[in-house]
């Protein structure tokens, strides 16, 4: 086992402890999370596992601060989101959250950079400013000759690729995945698993950031350190995955 997997407690860049959620209330009220702990390292890939309905989407949108847990706590870099009011939450969310999706939720009518460089522009960073570092974080994801693009002139592994330079364009701590190579075909789908690798770690920005992969998708859990498998809102069991030994062996 990898020894950064052999960290003191303080070190998860991602915390939940007693997790709870429901929907609704009375007899409509669905229980989607019931008693989650989970721990997530910088540096570490994490896929969550499980069939459909099981929780996993609402787990990861509880992680990243999008939805509030009914109850238990949740923390990004030591910072817990209960401690937010509604502005400074949106405003860390942005600071340490990224997102990319199934359907890649491109803007059709904007080129690849102005996609890239939208979330640096709600913040005010000037648009001039905001296209250079879309350009450079499309670079690091392997689409520097093809900044100008229409999402449409795109490949769904490229779109993807544009998807996740703006996630990581405003380098958060935790890159979260909901279902990021179902609409991908195999070769399409290993090339973005390797980005999303390569992003935790460091060698896509400079930065160790964790990453949460949401699948149902078992050609792709190679590429993670630890897969967690969940069941009706509870997790129940977590695995190996085969990364850490390709890294120690090759
Ligand atoms: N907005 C919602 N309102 C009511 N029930 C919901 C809502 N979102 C999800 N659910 C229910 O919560 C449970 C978990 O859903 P979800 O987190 O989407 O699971 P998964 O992503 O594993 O498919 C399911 O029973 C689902 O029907
Ligand atoms: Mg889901």
């Amino acid at each position: 086992m990898s020894e950064r997997r052999i960290t003191f407690d303080g070190d998860a860049m991602l915390r939940l402890r007693g997790v709870h959620k429901t929907y609704g209330r009375g007899a409509t009220a669905v229980p989607a999370l019931r008693g989650v702990d989970l721990d997530v390292l910088a540096g570490e890939l994490v896929i969550l596992a499980g069939p459909s309905g099981c929780g996993k989407t609402t787990l990861i949108e509880i992680a990243s601060g999008v939805l509030d847990a009914d109850e238990g706590s949740v923390t990004v870099d030591g910072i817990d989101w209960r401690s937010l009011d509604r502005e400074s939450k949106t405003k860390r969310r942005s600071e340490l959250v990224g997102f990319v999706f199934q359907q890649f939720n491109l803007v059709p009518t904007l080129r690849a950079d102005e996609n890239v460089a939208v979330p640096l522009l709600i913040r005010g960073v000037t648009r001039r400013r905001s296209l250079g570092a879309a350009g450079e974080a499309l670079g690091k994801v392997g689409l520097a000759a093809r900044t100008t693009a229409a999402p449409a002139e795109l490949s769904g592994g490229m779109q993807q690729r544009v998807a996740i330079a703006r996630a990581l364009v405003t380098r958060p701590r935790l890159l979260v995945c909901d279902e990021p190579t179902a609409n991908l075909d195999g070769v399409s789908g290993r090339s973005v698993m390797e980005l999303l690798r390569a992003s935790t770690d460091g060698s896509v920005d400079g930065e160790q950031r964790c990453v949460i992969i949401v699948t149902h998708d078992s050609r792709i859990f190679e590429y993670a350190d630890r897969i967690v498998r969940m069941e009706d809102g509870r997790l129940t069991g977590a695995t190996a995955g085969l990364a850490h030994r390709h890294h120690e062996e090759g």
